[in-house]
């Protein structure tokens, strides 16, 4: 078969959480094993020029964006088989930006649900008043249009997202269209790979998702977490008075979620083994007796099995020469980056008549 292109991006939030991990890397890693036997090319893009649509600290952004790129390593993605790079280090992505806003549809962008969830944080009317207009920042509004040119500037024709960016995927197909249409048929219009992807909900409140911004730490648990520290986020995990295992994610969503850990983790050797379901998982503990405790015990191994090594790695990567390693291994990644999104753009600026 052709060749597949794959190209996804990761804000640069430092070192990722467990969510993050079995929702969106995790996925990465295994398109990078089936590439030894597919030869699909594949990009992974640190996106920090999406980072910037939200206030950050420059120093800070500075870190969290070598973090991010050595927990990328530290999970197994290979510099040798992947294109790794800071989204900023490929003006061509900007570049593209530029132009495909000439076509893009701002009636489609005003559409977007994200957007509009912004727009009744900022105005419960819902209508655009002076002060609400001079509070959203343009970027935000059209971050959508970069990640069409991210996807599209690689030539990219396969994208793996979660559910939640589904409509911004087809945003970038449909800027693909119009800038074909109004130009010359240049632009890829992608697919999305749908994965079932596992919602990984917080520790503390298992009603959210794990995610970045919860301030309660206790919630969440990083890749680079130690084996002690998995024991005593797991054990702290939210569950309730009943000491016995099912699976009910509305009644026992605590529990559910400790399932769910269980049946996604600890199968990296042997991914492609069906793994047991949460409900199967849960009907065995259930023949056994077992307590909730039998259970926490059995979900601690099992994350340790997948995040044994990545701390060690991670810190290796971070700190190697001074830093001056990881400095490295972007500005290659960069290069081989910038030199397949120039491959785009000279066609690009040709049809445009630039
Ligand atoms: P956060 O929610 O911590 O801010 P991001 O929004 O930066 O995380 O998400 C980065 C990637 O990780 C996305 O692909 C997203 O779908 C995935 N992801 C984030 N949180 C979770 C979660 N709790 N469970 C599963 N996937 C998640
Ligand atoms: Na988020």
């Amino acid at each position: 078969r052709k060749r597949n292109v794959v190209f996804s991006g990761i804000q640069p939030t430092g070192v990722p959480h467990l969510g993050n991990y079995l929702g969106a890397l995790r996925q990465w890693k295994r398109l990078q094993d089936e590439a030894q036997l597919t030869g699909d090319k594949l990009l992974f893009s640190v996106v920090d020029l999406h980072a910037i649509t939200m206030p950050q600290e420059a120093e800070a952004l500075r870190i969290q964006r070598r973090e991010m790129m050595a927990a990328l390593l530290a999970i197994g993605l290979d510099p040798d088989k992947s294109t790794l790079f800071f989204q900023s280090s490929v003006p061509q992505h900007a570049e593209l930006m530029w132009i495909l806003s000439c076509t893009a549809s701002m009636g489609y962008l005003g559409r977007m649900t994200q957007w509009k969830s912004k727009l009744q944080i900022n105005n419960k009317q819902g209508d655009l008043s002076e002060d609400a207009m001079t509070k959203l920042k343009l970027g935000l509004f059209s971050y959508p249009v970069l990640q069409a040119a991210d996807i599209l500037v690689h030539r990219a024709t396969h994208v793996p997202v979660g559910d939640d960016q589904r409509q911004h995927l087809e945003f970038a197909r449909e800027c693909a269209t119009n800038f074909n249409a109004t130009y010359k048929d240049i632009l890829i219009a992608p697919e999305t790979v749908t994965a079932p992807s596992p919602r990984v909900m917080s520790l503390t409140h298992p009603h959210n998702k794990m995610s970045k911004s919860t301030p309660n730490h206790r919630s969440r648990i990083l890749i680079t977490a130690r084996a002690e520290e998995v024991r005593s986020r797991i054990a702290g995990a939210v569950t309730d008075s009943l000491n016995a295992v099912t699976y009910e994610p509305d009644l026992r969503p605590g529990v559910a979620n400790l399932l769910e850990l269980l049946s996604q983790c600890g199968h990296s050797g042997e991914w492609k083994e069906e793994a047991s379901s949460p409900q199967q998982l849960a009907d065995r503990y259930a023949t056994a007796g077992a307590t909730l405790k039998d259970l926490k015990a059995d979900v601690v191994a099992a994350v340790w099995r997948e995040l044994d090594g990545v701390r060690g790695r991670y810190l290796d990567f971070l700190n190697r020469k001074g830093g001056k390693w990881l400095d490295e291994i972007e500005a290659e990644g960069a290069e081989a980056a910038r030199e397949n999104a120039e491959k785009t753009m000279r066609r690009v600026r040709h049809a445009v008549g630039l």
